[in-house]
């Protein structure tokens, strides 16, 4: 569904998102694949992205491969069959392809049977894994895209926290979602959190980065229970193009890492992915509470997100207005700027300027 997004009447700083190109996610980009346990070795699964249909696993040798999920044979998913850690054999025919998409073996061929089935390859896709999550590239110019992020701590991790929930609604929705600072105190009102009751003007600096733009570093905020129990904080929020927002919490010397990705399953459907890394060693013990307050929060934006969802069904158009909807201006402003660098082969430049926006959360 094409969503029109109205531009604001109060600002001369207006985005007019006008081609529809860039209202689709971008192929050329990295989404997050899997976060949740690890896959051993041997181990594959089936994850869709962008509606195409893959199957993601680690080889024996442990380094993990994506290949299209669909035998060329007559389209029987691979991920169906038997992996042994070297080579996925179809559940249809029994084909056998190495974890590059090269066919390898057709045993219903007798042996001097003409057909070669080194002419035959399933397409596979770059896979990257950092930080216990994998990454997947359906584009074709991964060198020229926003890079996996990294969540660095500057030690061993003492916690590590990952939940995901898919939600029924577009990809853009789903993202604004995570640089929206208007709907904390609503959405997520919560006693535990910030009750809406609380809320209060603040003042955020904003620098552009290479691929998206960072709030920087400040005391986090008072009326937040989750933060006064850290102490009142040093925080820092970067958000990356295609959908990712990073925030990361220096506690001392350590560091809380609260990531959040967007990864567009098909039109109607994005699974948000939270990721929290820690090696806070309070945090330790915590892992079960966080899961359930992550778990919470995700649940949270995917109720109002599917309400909203439905509106823009009935239609599909958006406003952005005054200075609590810059962020999301800036989000478009980024992804058609990204999409037409891609599309005309040149490299992409960030145009965002240091800001400084006041809003009521
Ligand atoms: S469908 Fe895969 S071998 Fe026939
Ligand atoms: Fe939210």
């Amino acid at each position: 569904m094409t969503v029109s997004v109205i531009p604001p009447i109060d600002t001369a700083a207006q985005v007019v998102p006008a081609a529809s190109e860039f209202r689709e996610p971008p192929r050329e980009a990295w989404y997050c694949a899997k976060s949740k346990g690890r896959l051993a070795p041997g181990a594959r699964e089936s994850v869709t992205i962008l509606g195409e249909q893959l199957v993601i696993g680690r080889k024996r040798s442990s380094e993990v491969f994506a290949l299209r999920d669909r035998c060329p044979h007559r389209g029987a998913p691979l991920s169906q069959g038997e992996f042994d850690g070297v080579a996925l054999t179809c559940p249809f025919h029994g084909w056998r392809f190495g974890v590059d998409g090269q066919c390898l073996a057709m045993p219903t061929l007798v042996h001097d049977d003409a057909t070669d089935p080194a002419q035959v390859r399933v397409q596979g896709f770059p896979v990257r894994e950092a930080d216990g999550i994998i990454w997947v590239y359906l584009g074709s110019q991964p060198a020229e895209a926003p890079p996996v992020p990294e969540l660095m701590l500057q030690s061993a991790p003492r916690c590590r926290v990952a939940v995901s929930v898919l939600v029924e609604a577009s990809y853009d929705l789903c993202v604004l979602s995570l640089i929206d600072p208007g709907h904390v105190g609503y959405v997520h009102n919560s006693w535990w959190w910030r009750p809406t009751a609380t809320a209060r003007e603040k003042t955020k600096d904003f620098v552009p980065l290479p691929f998206g733009f960072r709030m920087t570093a400040h005391t986090a905020a008072a009326n937040s229970r989750g933060y006064r129990l850290l102490g009142r904080p040093q925080t820092q929020v970067d958000f990356l193009l295609p959908g990712q927002r990073i925030e990361r919490i220096t506690v001392g010397k350590r560091t809380i890492v609260n990531a959040t990705f967007a990864t567009p399953i098909d039109a109607k459907r994005t699974l948000l992915t939270n990721v929290l890394l820690s090696d806070l060693p309070q945090l330790a013990p915590l892992a079960l509470p966080i899961r359930w307050a992550a778990s919470a929060f995700l649940r949270q934006d995917q109720d109002i997100l599917e309400l909203a969802q439905q509106g823009l069904e009935r239609k599909p158009t958006m406003l952005l207005m005054g200075q609590a909807d810059r962020l999301a201006q800036w989000y478009f402003r980024l992804k058609r700027d990204y999409a037409t660098a891609r599309r005309t082969g040149t490299a992409f430049h960030n145009t965002l300027a240091p800001e400084r926006l006041r809003w009521r959360t």
